[in-house]
């Protein structure tokens, strides 16, 4: 095989993006074969964007047809889990948009199914592809910060307005979405996180639901993770500030980086902290330090850089830079963070499955529902889904 043929499901705001990048060629291999949705306006507006593309208006009618190698799996989160099932039972490879799914449950269900069918699984983690996000993993994994000792994320400045949260019916419920802040704009960052400074033992979270929009479910989260070495991590992210701020601080044993503004700056000390903290007999020390400032210079391959690596892990067995395993980490930092903010107490990592499940199920079940859908439509910000300094 030396194209791969894809059929995109849901070609709302994000599936639609996916479709023209890769109808106009942007993916080397990667052709454009069929879409689906089941809003028949979106359709017609795809028949006319993408002439000679099939059309489906159900994802079953597109995952039989047998024209499709690989599906991309774009629609409200919920159904993320039983359409790559689905897509895997029928031998085919699928790359899922974020977050892999709403509970750790079902991501470990979509990995189960990846694996029986030998297919590629791939997960949309477009921000990886960020040039300064690679360099601070490098810095933490060859060890140059030394042993790590604080994360400190202030990603604030994922802010939508209410007329975002009112432009379809799923969002900010529940029952629809399964989630605010935490399960639509920050999972990019928690995957980061974890990507990055790796998977605390411990967490502990408390969740502001609707403080800056009317929505059921949180807008504003304040994360606390915990290591076994001692190490923590604080993650805060809201909806509600303006222009809020994306700001990453890493320090460990040999000093630490900032990444801010689109700029890596990294401060080493010359010998560890660990070390002189013991043996230096001054005790205000004022040591040296080297600083270092990494500019992003090289733009990040965003959307069409996954789609290129999960082309290439598809035709070439090329790694994925963001496999569905990765999706279950992700979404137990979400889960877990939910359970803590519900329950008020800290939540122990991997994650008690069938406890969030339980306390989502409450939620759902006392969710208002779909949103009523106001006139005026938040259009796409496809800029907007990059890294945002
Ligand atoms: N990676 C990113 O940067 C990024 C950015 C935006 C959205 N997303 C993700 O993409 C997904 C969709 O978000 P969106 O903003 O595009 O939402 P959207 O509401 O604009 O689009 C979802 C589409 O799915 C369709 N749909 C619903 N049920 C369906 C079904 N059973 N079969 C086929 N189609 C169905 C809807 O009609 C709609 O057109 C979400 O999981 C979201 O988190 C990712």
């Amino acid at each position: 095989m030396n194209e791969l043929k894809v059929g995109i499901i849901g070609i709302g705001n994000m599936g639609y993006a996916h479709a023209k990048n890769i109808f106009e060629g942007k993916v080397n291999r990667l052709k454009l074969v069929a879409v689906c949705d089941i809003d028949l306006n979106k359709l017609e507006n795809a028949k006319k964007q993408f002439p000679d593309v099939l059309i489906y208006n159900n994802a079953d009618e597109l995952i039989s047809s047998k024209q499709v190698d690989a599906v991309i799996i774009a629609t409200p989160h919920f159904l993320h889990t039983e359409i790559a099932i689905k897509a895997f039972n029928l031998g085919l490879h699928v790359l899922t948009e974020k977050p892999a799914g709403v509970r750790a449950s079902d991501v470990l269900k979509m990995n189960a199914a990846a694996e029986k069918s030998g297919k590629v699984f791939g997960i949309m983690w477009n921000q990886r592809t960020n040039p300064l996000f690679k360099k601070a993993k490098e810095l933490v994994e060859n060890g140059t910060l030394g042993t790590m000792k604080r994360m400190i994320w202030i990603i604030t400045n994922w802010y939508r307005s209410q007329s975002y949260y009112n432009s379809a019916t799923w969002r900010a419920t529940w029952s629809g979405e399964g989630g605010g802040v935490l399960l639509n704009q920050a999972p990019h960052n928690l995957d980061l996180w974890q990507w990055i400074f790796g998977m605390p033992d411990e967490i502990y979270a408390s969740c502001d639901i609707g403080k800056w929009h009317n929505i059921e479910v949180e807008d504003d989260a304040t994360i606390l993770g915990y290591y076994k070495n001692g190490a923590t991590a604080t993650f805060i992210t809201s909806t509600g500030e303006y222009p809020g701020t994306n700001r990453l601080e890493i320090s460990g044993s040999k000093g630490k980086m900032v990444l801010e503004k689109g700029k890596l700056t990294l401060t080493l000390t010359e010998t560890d902290e660990r070390e002189f903290c013991f043996t230096c007999p001054d005790g205000f020390p004022n040591f040296e330090t080297h600083e270092t400032v990494i500019e992003q210079t090289e733009k990040e391959s965003s959307h069409n850089g996954i789609l290129q690596n999960f082309t290439d892990a598809v035709l070439d067995k090329a790694p994925l830079l963001a496999s569905g395993y990765e999706g279950i980490k992700e979404i137990s930092l979400s889960n877990a963070a939910y359970l803590s903010a519900w329950t008020g107490k800290k939540v122990k990592l991997p994650l008690d499955y069938d406890a969030f499940d339980k306390e989502l199920k409450k939620r759902i079940d006392c969710s208002k529902g779909e949103r009523t859908v106001s006139d005026k439509i938040a259009s796409g910000q496809t800029s907007r889904w990059q890294v945002n300094w």
